[in-house]
């Protein structure tokens, strides 16, 4: 079963064609990251005129790239939320507009779902030598992750521990009480002048500082713990909370500023708080203490991510755990994810950086298990910006 995917619920446009959930033929994405850059974040007004701009090209260009056309195509699906409402509305109506006319079956779907089935995706190379799936068999191929199993979402707006039993079987374990992790890194890079996003800015910064520690033949470790900021278990829980480390950082660097400024004023500083104190010294020894606080930030934040996810496969005895979404790109997070994991049997998955983060592909990958289940929507079909994963009673 072929699928074009289309995705608009924020910043980017994509298209995807993908055979049977799997197999990869194109994806194309268009990024307004440079036009939302300098405004330090996505101005929703903008994005979905952007929206409108870009998606006709794209869903044209992601057709091209597959060599496919419209009788290939078996079924449209398009992100109906959560999203920025202008946003969805430009792909959902796109979506539901080709689908009438090619008199394709269409599915609107919940971005955050396909978030977790971008860890079914193949890489593109097997597409070419992967033969048919039979229609009885789309459950479980050899490489698919294994349930049940627990899935990580860190997107831009979500931090969730999720255990997932079978295909749209989802039980909530935890999540975040304030702020997401990506909020957290978009608002923090911000403050520190990292620009948009903040996630891949602050852990560029990051390495930054390590790789300096490493030329000094410093340890990696210290170099994440000079700025040693506080973590909130919320011990007993399996919800998360990060604004408690967004002020800190925010403190470090209004303290930065206010220090950098004062000193070339040449005046002394009147306000002291251990804030403010952290945030001078980090400003009079200038640029590498910026790099410092990313990295003493992202340790905070991966730290917190990393055990209570462990925690929870242990719990629930699962062999498998996946991580979706956008901040599943970072790195440093991969690998502390690992070392949590690995010593205990327990297999880790995550997509390649490029599906971490928007994508129709995933969404063409969501697609293809829920009409397999035989669902399908009708032109009715609303966007739902506040729509959430759909999680059993
Ligand atoms: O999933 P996504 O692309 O969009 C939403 O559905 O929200 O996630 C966007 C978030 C942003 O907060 C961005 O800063 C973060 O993912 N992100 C990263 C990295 N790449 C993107 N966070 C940490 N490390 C990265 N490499
Ligand atoms: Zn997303």
């Amino acid at each position: 079963m072929l699928v074009l995917g289309i995705e608009s619920s924020c910043d980017e446009t994509g298209a995807a064609l993908v055979r049977d959930g799997r197999y990869l033929l194109s994806n194309v994405v268009a990024s307004q990251i440079e036009i939302h850059n300098r405004y330090g974040g996505v101005v929703p007004e903008v994005a979905s005129r952007q929206q409108i701009a870009a998606i006709i090209p794209v869903v044209e260009t992601a057709l091209a790239q597959a060599s496919c056309s419209w009788e290939d195509v078996d079924a449209i699906a398009a992100t109906y939320g959560p999203g920025l409402a202008g946003s969805l509305l430009v792909g959902l109506t796109v979506g539901k507009t080709l689908a009438l006319a090619r008199e394709l079956p269409f599915l609107g779907i919940n971005h955050l779902e396909a978030h977790l089935y971008a860890n079914w995706l193949r890489p593109q190379v097997d597409a070419a030598i992967a033969a048919p799936i039979p229609q009885e068999e789309w459950r479980y191929q050899s490489g698919d992750p294994l349930f049940p199993l627990i899935c990580l979402v860190i997107s831009g707006a979500h931090s969730e521990i999720v255990l997932v039993r079978d295909h749209g079987d989802y039980e909530l374990l935890g999540r975040t009480r304030d702020d997401a992790a990506g909020e957290a890194l978009d608002k923090v890079a911000r403050v520190l002048g990292l620009g948009y996003p903040g996630g891949p800015a602050i852990q560029r910064m990051a390495q930054q500082a390590e790789d300096a520690y490493a030329q000094q033949k410093k340890s990696v470790k210290k170099a994440r713990n000079v700025y040693r900021l506080p973590r909130a278990w919320l011990r007993g829980t399996y919800d998360f909370s990060f604004s408690g480390v967004k002020t800190a950082m925010l403190h470090l660097a209004e303290g930065a500023t206010d220090a950098a400024h004062e000193h070339e004023d040449g005046k002394p500083s009147t306000q002291y708080t251990r804030y403010t104190r952290m945030g001078e010294q980090a400003a009079q020894t200038g640029a590498p203490d910026i790099a410092l606080l990313a990295a003493g930030f992202q340790e905070a934040i991966v730290d917190v991510l990393a055990v209570k996810t462990r925690m929870a496969a242990q719990e629930y005895q699962v062999k498998q755990v996946i991580l979706a979404g956008g901040v599943a790109a970072n790195l440093s997070l991969r690998t502390r994810m690992l070392q949590e994991l690995q010593p205990l049997g327990i297999r880790l998955s995550y997509p390649p950086i490029d599906f971490c983060t928007d994508n129709a592909a995933m969404i063409a990958s969501a697609a293809f298990f829920h009409l397999s289940l035989g669902e399908h929507h009708g032109m009715d079909l609303d966007v739902q910006p506040g729509l959430s994963l759909p999680f059993r009673k």
